[in-house]
């Protein structure tokens, strides 16, 4: 396995890299989740392609600077990880490899981000379009792939790599969640024993809600089950467009139940797909 530390040295091994290239970007702090998405890139690549997978903790998506300074960094045993796996080459630069002090070009998606988790978390959706699109530039990729667990950044990216004609070829892959339905996360290991415990019911809230049958019973049957916990806070719970991510007030197309719950200081995300229900 070969790592790069910067675009220069990157560059220079992919020389060497056969095609097709699968990037798996990633901010490290390794789960079954990413594991998924590693076994994914190298059934799309075979056995003669390159897996490439990047590890950069991107500090211009974090907007809480406690966040960011939480975020686990465990690169040697995440470099073992892509070893065992079958990875052919680790892209992991420093931040300063990654961005100028005075950088000034940001790419910006302007409806798909506004709700949910842009809501009320300014400027992290511009700074995850940035990296990705930085990284695609610097891998050369032909196919990416990214975790249905983050619905909302799946449907930016590809709203980017359609409005930018970026020729990358955006994959995605199902949630990996732990046995009792918590998706995983690298923020699960800063939840406390109490609160790991309680937030399973965020899946749970989720799977009885989605089998009501309109609107307004799904949000007020969620929104009860969750906030009948002592811990949990949520920070939204909506219904949305599958592919709009705007709000909708009837189930007559694809749509996402998603929300976002803190447990202390902690974030957890999840969604469920409701399949579009024909009108009687
Ligand atoms: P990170 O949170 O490390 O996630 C890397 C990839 O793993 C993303 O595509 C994410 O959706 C996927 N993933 C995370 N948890 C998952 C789970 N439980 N099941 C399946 N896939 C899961 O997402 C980011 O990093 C960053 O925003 C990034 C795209 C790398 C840009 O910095």
């Amino acid at each position: 396995m070969k790592i790069a530390t910067t675009g220069s040295a990157l560059r220079e091994i992919l020389k060497e890299c056969p095609g097709p290239r699968i990037l798996v970007p990633t901010m490290g702090a390794f789960h079954p989740g990413h594991l998924s998405l590693m076994q994914r890139a190298r059934e799309i690549a075979g056995t003669s392609g390159t897996v490439m997978v990047s590890i950069f903790v991107n500090p211009i998506q974090f907007d809480r600077p406690n966040d960011l300074a939480a975020y686990p960094a465990p690169i040697d045993s995440d470099l073992a990880v892509c070893e065992a796996y079958g990875v052919d080459l680790v892209f992991s630069p420093a931040a300063d490899a990654m961005y100028f002090p005075d950088r000034s070009v940001t790419v910006t998606e302007n409806l798909l981000s506004r709700d949910l988790c842009g809501a009320t978390r300014p400027g992290h959706f511009d700074g995850v379009c940035t990296v990705v699109l930085k990284l695609f530039l610097l891998s050369g990729c032909e196919v990416a792939i990214f975790g249905e667990k983050d619905f909302q950044q799946l449907a930016i990216i590809r709203r980017m790599v359609r409005d930018l004609d970026v020729p990358v070829e955006i994959i995605s892959s199902p949630t990996v969640r732990e046995v009792d339905g918590l998706a995983m996360s690298s923020r699960n290991a800063r939840l406390t024993p109490e609160h790991r415990a309680d937030a399973p019911r965020i899946h749970q809230a989720l799977i009885h809600a989605a089998s009501l049958t309109t609107p307004a019973e799904i949000l007020s049957s969620a929104r009860v089950a969750i906030e009948c916990s002592p811990f949990a806070r949520i920070d939204y719970l909506s219904l949305v467009d599958a592919e709009t991510l705007q709000v909708v007030t009837a189930l007559d197309r694809p749509s996402v139940l998603a929300t976002a719950v803190f447990y202390g200081d902690v974030r957890l995300i999840d969604h469920l797909q409701i399949p579009k229900v024909s009108p009687p």
